[in-house]
Protein backbone atom coordinates (compact mmCIF):
# COMPACT_ATOMS: atom_id res chain seq x y z
CA UNK A 1 0.00 0.00 0.00
CA UNK A 2 1.47 3.32 -0.75
CA UNK A 3 1.08 6.30 1.14
CA UNK A 4 -0.02 9.95 -0.20
CA UNK A 5 2.47 12.74 -0.10
CA UNK A 6 1.20 16.01 1.53
CA UNK A 7 0.00 17.49 -1.48
CA UNK A 8 -2.48 14.59 -2.32
CA UNK A 9 -3.45 14.42 1.41
CA UNK A 10 -4.22 18.44 1.44
CA UNK A 11 -5.90 17.22 -2.41
CA UNK A 12 -8.23 14.56 -0.61
CA UNK A 13 -9.25 16.74 1.96
CA UNK A 14 -10.53 19.33 -0.05
CA UNK A 15 -12.42 16.91 -2.25
CA UNK A 16 -14.21 15.70 1.07
CA UNK A 17 -14.56 19.50 2.58
CA UNK A 18 -16.33 20.42 -0.92
CA UNK A 19 -18.70 17.43 -1.04
CA UNK A 20 -19.72 17.95 2.56
CA UNK A 21 -20.18 21.61 1.83
CA UNK A 22 -22.24 21.59 -1.37
CA UNK A 23 -24.88 19.70 0.77
CA UNK A 24 -25.37 22.29 3.36
CA UNK A 25 -28.18 23.61 1.00
CA UNK A 26 -30.30 20.68 1.77
CA UNK A 27 -33.98 21.86 3.38
CA UNK A 28 -34.62 19.33 5.27
CA UNK A 29 -32.23 18.87 8.35
CA UNK A 30 -32.41 15.15 8.46
CA UNK A 31 -31.95 14.47 5.08
CA UNK A 32 -28.88 17.09 5.11
CA UNK A 33 -27.38 14.82 8.03
CA UNK A 34 -27.79 11.64 6.54
CA UNK A 35 -26.38 12.91 3.45
CA UNK A 36 -23.35 14.55 4.90
CA UNK A 37 -23.18 11.55 7.14
CA UNK A 38 -22.76 8.99 4.00
CA UNK A 39 -20.50 11.61 2.15
CA UNK A 40 -18.36 11.48 5.14
CA UNK A 41 -18.03 7.55 5.34
CA UNK A 42 -17.67 6.86 2.10
CA UNK A 43 -14.77 8.68 1.60
CA UNK A 44 -13.93 7.63 5.09
CA UNK A 45 -14.12 4.04 3.48
CA UNK A 46 -12.66 5.01 0.29
CA UNK A 47 -9.12 6.44 2.00
CA UNK A 48 -9.00 3.68 4.32
CA UNK A 49 -9.28 0.92 1.53
CA UNK A 50 -7.30 2.45 -1.09
CA UNK A 51 -10.07 2.29 -3.44
CA UNK A 52 -8.92 1.87 -6.70
CA UNK A 53 -10.32 2.91 -9.84
CA UNK A 54 -10.97 -0.36 -11.36
CA UNK A 55 -12.28 -1.88 -7.76
CA UNK A 56 -14.70 1.59 -7.87
CA UNK A 57 -16.07 0.42 -11.42
CA UNK A 58 -16.59 -3.48 -10.07
CA UNK A 59 -18.84 -1.93 -6.82
CA UNK A 60 -20.46 0.39 -9.48
CA UNK A 61 -21.57 -3.28 -11.66
CA UNK A 62 -22.34 -4.88 -8.65
CA UNK A 63 -25.13 -2.08 -7.89
CA UNK A 64 -26.30 -1.79 -11.09
CA UNK A 65 -26.88 -6.05 -11.26
CA UNK A 66 -28.36 -5.80 -7.99
CA UNK A 67 -30.99 -3.38 -8.93
CA UNK A 68 -31.50 -5.11 -12.05
CA UNK A 69 -32.29 -8.37 -9.99
CA UNK A 70 -35.37 -6.32 -8.47
CA UNK A 71 -38.81 -7.00 -9.69
CA UNK A 72 -42.35 -6.96 -8.37
CA UNK A 73 -41.59 -10.00 -6.34
CA UNK A 74 -37.96 -9.67 -5.14
CA UNK A 75 -36.21 -6.97 -3.50
CA UNK A 76 -32.14 -7.69 -3.63
CA UNK A 77 -31.27 -4.52 -2.25
CA UNK A 78 -32.95 -5.43 0.66
CA UNK A 79 -31.44 -8.61 0.66
CA UNK A 80 -28.07 -7.01 -0.02
CA UNK A 81 -29.31 -4.79 3.48
CA UNK A 82 -29.74 -8.20 5.15
CA UNK A 83 -26.74 -9.93 4.73
CA UNK A 84 -24.20 -7.01 6.07
CA UNK A 85 -26.36 -6.49 8.38
CA UNK A 86 -27.51 -3.20 7.89
CA UNK A 87 -31.17 -4.28 8.15
CA UNK A 88 -30.64 -5.95 11.93
CA UNK A 89 -28.82 -3.05 12.57
CA UNK A 90 -31.42 -0.61 12.17
CA UNK A 91 -33.61 -3.14 14.21
CA UNK A 92 -31.47 -3.07 16.76
CA UNK A 93 -31.35 0.84 17.22
CA UNK A 94 -34.62 1.40 17.00
CA UNK A 95 -36.37 -2.12 17.58
CA UNK A 96 -35.55 -2.01 21.40
CA UNK A 97 -38.41 -3.49 23.26
CA UNK A 98 -39.20 -2.67 26.98
CA UNK A 99 -37.65 -5.31 29.37
CA UNK A 100 -39.98 -7.97 29.88
CA UNK A 101 -41.64 -7.80 26.31
CA UNK A 102 -41.23 -9.95 23.09
CA UNK A 103 -37.99 -9.07 21.54
CA UNK A 104 -38.54 -7.67 17.67
CA UNK A 105 -36.50 -9.14 14.76
CA UNK A 106 -36.73 -8.97 10.87
CA UNK A 107 -39.29 -8.40 8.76
CA UNK A 108 -37.83 -10.66 5.60
CA UNK A 109 -39.08 -10.40 2.30
CA UNK A 110 -41.78 -13.04 2.27
CA UNK A 111 -44.39 -11.00 4.14
CA UNK A 112 -47.96 -10.63 2.41
CA UNK A 113 -50.13 -7.99 3.67
CA UNK A 114 -52.96 -10.31 3.75
CA UNK A 115 -52.75 -13.20 5.73
CA UNK A 116 -55.64 -15.63 5.34
CA UNK A 117 -57.76 -15.44 8.37
CA UNK A 118 -57.96 -19.05 10.10
CA UNK A 119 -59.50 -19.91 13.27
CA UNK A 120 -57.71 -21.05 16.43
CA UNK A 121 -56.54 -24.57 15.81
CA UNK A 122 -56.71 -24.24 12.56
CA UNK A 123 -53.26 -25.82 10.67
CA UNK A 124 -51.53 -23.27 8.28
CA UNK A 125 -49.77 -26.22 6.99
CA UNK A 126 -51.67 -27.02 3.35
CA UNK A 127 -49.51 -29.46 2.42
CA UNK A 128 -49.41 -32.36 5.36
CA UNK A 129 -45.98 -33.65 4.43
CA UNK A 130 -43.97 -32.00 7.30
CA UNK A 131 -43.07 -33.54 10.95
CA UNK A 132 -46.41 -32.49 12.86
CA UNK A 133 -46.36 -29.33 14.88
CA UNK A 134 -48.34 -27.46 17.58
CA UNK A 135 -47.58 -24.11 18.55
CA UNK A 136 -49.31 -22.57 21.35
CA UNK A 137 -49.13 -19.38 23.89
CA UNK A 138 -50.77 -16.62 24.69
CA UNK A 139 -50.50 -12.79 24.37
CA UNK A 140 -50.60 -10.52 27.42
CA UNK A 141 -49.56 -6.87 28.09
CA UNK A 142 -46.28 -6.20 30.11
CA UNK A 143 -48.31 -5.94 33.18
CA UNK A 144 -49.86 -9.64 33.17
CA UNK A 145 -53.40 -8.45 31.71
CA UNK A 146 -54.72 -10.92 29.04
CA UNK A 147 -54.91 -9.79 25.24
CA UNK A 148 -58.06 -11.53 23.81
CA UNK A 149 -58.62 -10.18 20.72
CA UNK A 150 -54.54 -9.57 19.98
CA UNK A 151 -53.90 -10.81 16.33
CA UNK A 152 -51.00 -12.91 15.38
CA UNK A 153 -50.22 -12.71 11.43
CA UNK A 154 -48.03 -16.30 11.18
CA UNK A 155 -45.89 -16.82 8.07
CA UNK A 156 -43.23 -20.02 7.71
CA UNK A 157 -41.22 -22.05 4.92
CA UNK A 158 -42.81 -25.05 3.82
CA UNK A 159 -40.88 -28.48 5.42
CA UNK A 160 -38.36 -27.81 2.42
CA UNK A 161 -37.35 -24.23 3.51
CA UNK A 162 -39.65 -22.92 0.82
CA UNK A 163 -42.47 -20.15 0.85
CA UNK A 164 -45.59 -20.47 -0.86
CA UNK A 165 -44.72 -17.33 -3.21
CA UNK A 166 -41.45 -19.04 -3.66
CA UNK A 167 -42.97 -22.41 -5.81
CA UNK A 168 -46.38 -21.30 -6.68
CA UNK A 169 -46.14 -24.18 -8.79
CA UNK A 170 -45.88 -26.44 -5.62
CA UNK A 171 -47.79 -24.85 -3.30
CA UNK A 172 -51.21 -23.30 -2.75
CA UNK A 173 -51.44 -19.57 -1.91
CA UNK A 174 -51.88 -19.22 1.54
CA UNK A 175 -49.79 -21.75 2.13
CA UNK A 176 -47.79 -21.53 5.78
CA UNK A 177 -49.48 -18.50 6.62
CA UNK A 178 -52.54 -17.59 9.07
CA UNK A 179 -53.61 -14.62 10.94
CA UNK A 180 -55.12 -15.44 14.26
CA UNK A 181 -56.97 -14.09 17.12
CA UNK A 182 -56.19 -14.64 20.47
CA UNK A 183 -59.00 -15.81 22.24
CA UNK A 184 -60.41 -15.70 25.64
CA UNK A 185 -57.14 -15.15 28.01
CA UNK A 186 -55.52 -14.20 24.97
CA UNK A 187 -54.62 -18.12 24.16
CA UNK A 188 -53.79 -18.77 20.33
CA UNK A 189 -52.75 -22.19 19.02
CA UNK A 190 -52.65 -23.85 15.71
CA UNK A 191 -51.39 -26.67 13.85
CA UNK A 192 -48.17 -26.57 11.25
CA UNK A 193 -45.54 -28.42 9.99
CA UNK A 194 -41.51 -27.82 11.99
CA UNK A 195 -39.98 -25.23 9.67
CA UNK A 196 -36.53 -26.25 8.19
CA UNK A 197 -33.85 -24.02 7.73
CA UNK A 198 -33.76 -22.77 4.22
CA UNK A 199 -30.98 -20.94 2.08
CA UNK A 200 -32.08 -16.98 0.88
CA UNK A 201 -31.97 -16.47 -2.77
CA UNK A 202 -28.29 -16.94 -3.65
CA UNK A 203 -29.20 -16.73 -7.78
CA UNK A 204 -28.28 -13.09 -7.83
CA UNK A 205 -25.56 -10.56 -7.17
CA UNK A 206 -26.12 -11.41 -3.07
CA UNK A 207 -25.37 -14.70 -3.84
CA UNK A 208 -22.00 -14.08 -5.40
CA UNK A 209 -20.87 -11.93 -2.80
CA UNK A 210 -21.60 -14.85 -0.30
CA UNK A 211 -19.72 -17.22 -2.43
CA UNK A 212 -16.91 -14.54 -2.52
CA UNK A 213 -16.42 -14.09 1.25
CA UNK A 214 -17.18 -18.06 1.82
CA UNK A 215 -20.48 -17.47 3.79
CA UNK A 216 -23.40 -19.99 3.52
CA UNK A 217 -26.67 -18.15 2.87
CA UNK A 218 -29.20 -20.26 5.48
CA UNK A 219 -31.28 -18.68 7.84
CA UNK A 220 -31.75 -21.17 10.81
CA UNK A 221 -35.15 -22.67 10.93
CA UNK A 222 -37.82 -20.14 12.32
CA UNK A 223 -41.67 -19.14 12.19
CA UNK A 224 -42.51 -15.50 11.52
CA UNK A 225 -44.93 -13.19 13.63
CA UNK A 226 -46.31 -9.82 13.89
CA UNK A 227 -48.46 -9.35 16.60
CA UNK A 228 -50.92 -6.51 17.14
CA UNK A 229 -53.17 -5.23 20.01
CA UNK A 230 -55.04 -2.78 20.79
CA UNK A 231 -53.22 -0.07 22.91
CA UNK A 232 -50.23 -2.04 22.75
CA UNK A 233 -47.14 -1.21 20.38
CA UNK A 234 -46.89 -4.16 17.63
CA UNK A 235 -43.72 -6.81 17.52
CA UNK A 236 -42.60 -8.26 14.48
CA UNK A 237 -40.91 -11.18 15.38
CA UNK A 238 -39.91 -14.80 14.96
CA UNK A 239 -39.33 -18.02 17.23
CA UNK A 240 -36.75 -20.44 16.24
CA UNK A 241 -36.53 -23.92 16.25
CA UNK A 242 -33.78 -24.65 19.28
CA UNK A 243 -30.79 -27.10 18.61
CA UNK A 244 -30.75 -25.66 14.55
CA UNK A 245 -27.14 -26.12 13.11
CA UNK A 246 -27.43 -22.25 12.13
CA UNK A 247 -28.70 -20.62 15.07
CA UNK A 248 -24.92 -18.90 15.60
CA UNK A 249 -24.16 -18.47 11.48
CA UNK A 250 -27.55 -17.02 10.73
CA UNK A 251 -26.87 -15.46 6.99
CA UNK A 252 -28.72 -12.01 8.16
CA UNK A 253 -27.93 -12.17 11.83
CA UNK A 254 -31.80 -12.07 13.24
CA UNK A 255 -31.05 -14.82 15.74
CA UNK A 256 -31.99 -13.63 19.61
CA UNK A 257 -31.41 -15.81 22.66
CA UNK A 258 -35.18 -15.15 23.80
CA UNK A 259 -36.66 -16.41 20.52
CA UNK A 260 -34.86 -19.67 20.35
CA UNK A 261 -38.07 -21.96 21.76
CA UNK A 262 -37.90 -25.82 22.15
CA UNK A 263 -40.22 -27.19 19.62
CA UNK A 264 -41.14 -30.31 22.37
CA UNK A 265 -40.65 -34.05 20.59
CA UNK A 266 -44.09 -35.52 22.24
CA UNK A 267 -45.48 -38.48 22.49
CA UNK A 268 -48.40 -38.44 24.02
CA UNK A 269 -51.65 -40.36 22.08
CA UNK A 270 -54.77 -38.69 23.98
CA UNK A 271 -52.59 -35.02 23.52
CA UNK A 272 -52.46 -35.25 19.75
CA UNK A 273 -55.97 -36.60 19.41
CA UNK A 274 -57.05 -33.29 21.44
CA UNK A 275 -55.31 -31.14 18.89
CA UNK A 276 -56.20 -33.40 15.90
CA UNK A 277 -52.46 -34.29 15.12
CA UNK A 278 -50.92 -37.23 14.05
CA UNK A 279 -48.98 -39.16 17.22
CA UNK A 280 -45.88 -38.45 18.25
CA UNK A 281 -45.70 -34.60 17.20
CA UNK A 282 -43.58 -31.26 18.54
CA UNK A 283 -44.90 -29.02 20.49
CA UNK A 284 -43.75 -25.38 20.36
CA UNK A 285 -44.77 -22.96 23.49
CA UNK A 286 -44.63 -18.95 23.05
CA UNK A 287 -46.40 -16.49 25.21
CA UNK A 288 -46.39 -13.13 23.72
CA UNK A 289 -45.74 -9.87 25.32
CA UNK A 290 -46.36 -6.17 24.31
CA UNK A 291 -45.32 -2.73 25.62
CA UNK A 292 -48.27 -0.34 26.17
CA UNK A 293 -48.58 2.33 23.71
C1 LIG B 1 -36.91 -14.43 6.02
O1 LIG B 1 -36.80 -14.85 7.13
O2 LIG B 1 -37.96 -14.67 5.46
C2 LIG B 1 -35.76 -13.68 5.38
C3 LIG B 1 -35.19 -12.61 6.05
C4 LIG B 1 -34.15 -11.92 5.44
C5 LIG B 1 -33.69 -12.31 4.17
C6 LIG B 1 -34.28 -13.38 3.53
C7 LIG B 1 -35.32 -14.08 4.13
FE1 LIG C 1 -38.24 -16.49 6.98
Amino acid sequence: MTTEDAATTAAIDIVTRQAVDSLRTTADPRLRDLLTALVRHLHAFARETRLTQGEWADAVGFLTATGGACTDTRQEFILLSDVLGLSMLVETVHGHSAPGTTESTVLGPFHLTESPARELGDSIDLMGDGEPCVVSGRVRSADGTPLPGAVLDVWQADAHGFYDVQRPDLQPPGNGRGSFTAGAEGGFWFRTCVPSPYPIPTDGPVGTLLKASGRHPYRPAHIHFIATAAGHAPVTTHIFVAGDAHLDSDAVFAVKDSLVKDFTPTDDPSLAREFGVPNPFRHARFDVVLERS
